[in-house]
């Protein structure tokens, strides 16, 4: 039997997967300080959740998640793939089990945000910049 592991796509995560999910976060800059207390509520409160692990270990080795009102918008959010599974199109599995979900297929746009650099990597599920000119604005609550 071949060492290389095998994957599977879950849409819940057990306790233990759930602090993997805060260790990926914490390998990101901009999720590193997130508390695993916060990781546990955000899993609760996000009605679309997207993993993959490994078949044999059940390690969490990719993660998306989705926030949507079911009919308008679908927000893709944290979009993430453990380090040492980079580049082994993980990440495009994840893009293709949200945009495929029968829970989001009337939903009619779905929107991330994400670096520039990561622009060219979305483009290929149909993604564009083409948004009508608006722009991200974000207020810190408490300011
Ligand atoms: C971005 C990310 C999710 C991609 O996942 P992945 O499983 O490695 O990607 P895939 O195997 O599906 O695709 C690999 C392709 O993406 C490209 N890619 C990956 N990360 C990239 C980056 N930061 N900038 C530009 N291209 C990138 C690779 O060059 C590769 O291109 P190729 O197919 O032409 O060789 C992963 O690199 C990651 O977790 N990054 C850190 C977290 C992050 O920044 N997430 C994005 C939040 S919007």
């Amino acid at each position: 039997m071949s060492d290389w592991p095998e994957f599977e796509t879950i849409q819940s995560l057990t306790d233990p997967q759930v602090i993997q999910l805060h260790e990926l976060y914490r390998s990101e800059w901009w999720s590193g300080g997130r508390r695993l207390e916060d990781v546990r509520r955000l899993i609760e409160n996000s009605r679309f959740i997207f993993g993959i692990c490994d078949s044999r270990s059940k390690r969490l080795v990719a993660f998306a998640r989705v926030l949507t009102d079911g009919i308008f918008k679908a927000l893709i959010f944290d979009v993430i793939v453990a380090q040492d599974f980079r580049d082994l199109g993980l990440g495009g599995r994840l893009l293709d089990s949200v945009l495929a979900h029968p829970g989001l297929q009337g939903v009619k746009q779905f929107e991330l945000y994400c670096l520039p650099e990561l622009v060219p990597y979305y483009e290929r599920w149909g993604f564009s910049t083409e948004v009508g000119g608006v722009v991200l604005m974000r207020k810190e609550n408490g300011e």
